[in-house]
């Protein structure tokens, strides 16, 4: 579905990702974890086309993505749920939805949004209120609902249990693992390594921009190194679940 190479990305005279290789297969659910800095989010910004690349390559079923703007990207059907959630705040959660969908014929549109809230009753409930109204996590919701507007076969997620209430952490886990099951192919960035590793098939570990562990999620689980840095007492995980 998606194979990166050797991709390098800097911010002026920072490299913040040097040559990383990786893939995620269809219907996969991949997690890159790495601590604050490691070029994550570089990372998922380069696959989208927010930041442009040094070198390397990036190839979406097939297709390169080289010099394919970021608006054609969401048509070949990628979509993107940002750091941060990224929610349109002054808009309610029903024109955020819109903004998701804004490439999709009226038809499309009317069907995916029908699907969509479906699957977030909490935002049909609050379809007309302003999205910076929502609390944290239903915000995070209508992150990862905006970006299924336009049915991505490919969704990238950075984050999405940053900030969150232990409870509503597992509930944004419980969606994950419910859109891996309907066969969407997901790439997830998080810091809360236990949870990601539980629900991932494969996982890559970043640090300072470079990818040092790969294997099956459950395989790094039991890893000495990812206990040791990011699970184990006195980890960069302690105290944060
Ligand atoms: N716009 C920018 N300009 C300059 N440097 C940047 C910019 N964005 C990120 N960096 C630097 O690039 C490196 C990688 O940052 P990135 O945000 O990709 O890390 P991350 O793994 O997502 O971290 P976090 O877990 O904190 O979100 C860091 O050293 C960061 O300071
Ligand atoms: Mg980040």
């Amino acid at each position: 579905m998606l194979v990166v190479s050797n991709l390098c990305v800097s911010y002026g005279p920072v490299a913040a990702v040097k040559g990383i290789s990786f893939e995620v297969d269809s219907g996969e659910l991949v997690t890159i974890i790495g601590a604050n800095g490691a070029g994550k989010t570089t990372t998922l910004n380069a696959i989208m086309g927010l930041v442009p690349i040094v070198s390397g390559n990036i190839v979406l079923k097939g297709n390169s993505l080289a010099g394919v703007p970021v608006e054609n990207r969401a048509g070949m059907g990628l979509s993107f749920s940002p750091e941060g959630r990224r929610v349109f705040k002054s808009l309610s959660v029903i024109d955020n939805l819109r903004a998701g969908g804004c490439t999709l014929s009226r038809s499309d549109f009317d069907r995916r949004l029908g699907s969509v809230l479906e699957q977030f009753p909490v935002l049909r409930e609050r379809r007309e209120q302003d999205a910076g109204t929502l609390s944290g996590g239903e915000q995070q919701m209508l992150a990862i609902a905006r970006a299924l507007m336009v049915n991505p076969t490919c969704l990238i997620l950075d984050e999405p249990s940053l900030g969150l209430a232990p409870k509503i952490v597992t509930k944004v886990f419980e969606i994950i693992a419910e859109l891996r099951a309907s066969g969407v192919t997901i790439l997830l960035v998080e810091q809360n390594v236990k949870k990601s590793l539980a629900i991932a098939d494969r996982a890559y570990v970043m640090e300072l921009g470079m990818i040092v562990r790969s294997g099956p999620a459950d395989e790094l689980a039991d890893d000495q190194f990812v206990h040791d840095s990011y699970l184990g007492t006195g980890s960069r995980e302690s105290g944060n679940g």
